[in-house]
């Protein structure tokens, strides 16, 4: 649900009416803004402001996916998953799956309970300690699947 529709309106408005309205720099802006506004980037709103600067809507759900302080759902928490090779060789595959069936993730990313966002990311560049995990932009550290679950849990 939109919550303050006008307000998205007008920066939807002034956004699509500058000189490059299709640059990055200015979607990156404009999705900041709504973001303030909103909490998060609903997906009506990302489908409003493609038609209008004449994009399509997965170039801003790509953008909104590239930049960890946008967020294209309503969730409270975000945790990104290291699948990279270190992690990998030390578990990391049985912790993605275990996070994932523990908080019934579907297929857009978002537990059952809609609390919490989860990605997958090719290596955190924490690869001494891994298994490693971000929630929240904080890293969990060598994990196991115990660990991880104990996390979740607390959520
Ligand atoms: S492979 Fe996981 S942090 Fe590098």
């Amino acid at each position: 649900m939109i919550k303050d529709i006008e307000k998205v309106e007008e920066i939807i408005e002034y956004y699509a009416g500058e000189r490059n309205p299709k640059e990055q720099e200015n979607l990156v802006a404009m999705l900041r803004e709504i973001q303030e506004v909103e909490g998060y980037i609903p997906r009506e709103v990302q489908e409003m402001a493609a038609e209008k600067i004449g994009i399509k809507t997965t170039v801003l759900s790509c953008i909104i996916q590239r930049y960890p302080s946008l967020k294209g759902a309503d969730y409270a928490h975000e945790m990104v998953l290291c699948s990279g090779a270190r992690c990998g060789c030390k578990g990391g595959p049985e912790i993605i799956e275990a996070v994932k069936r523990e908080l019934k993730i579907g297929k857009d990313g978002m537990s059952a309970n809609k609390k919490v966002h989860v990605v997958t990311r090719n290596c955190l560049k924490q690869c001494k300690t891994s298994p490693n995990m971000l929630v929240d932009g904080k890293l969990y550290s060598g994990l196991t699947v115990e660990k991880a679950l104990e996390i979740v849990r607390k959520l």
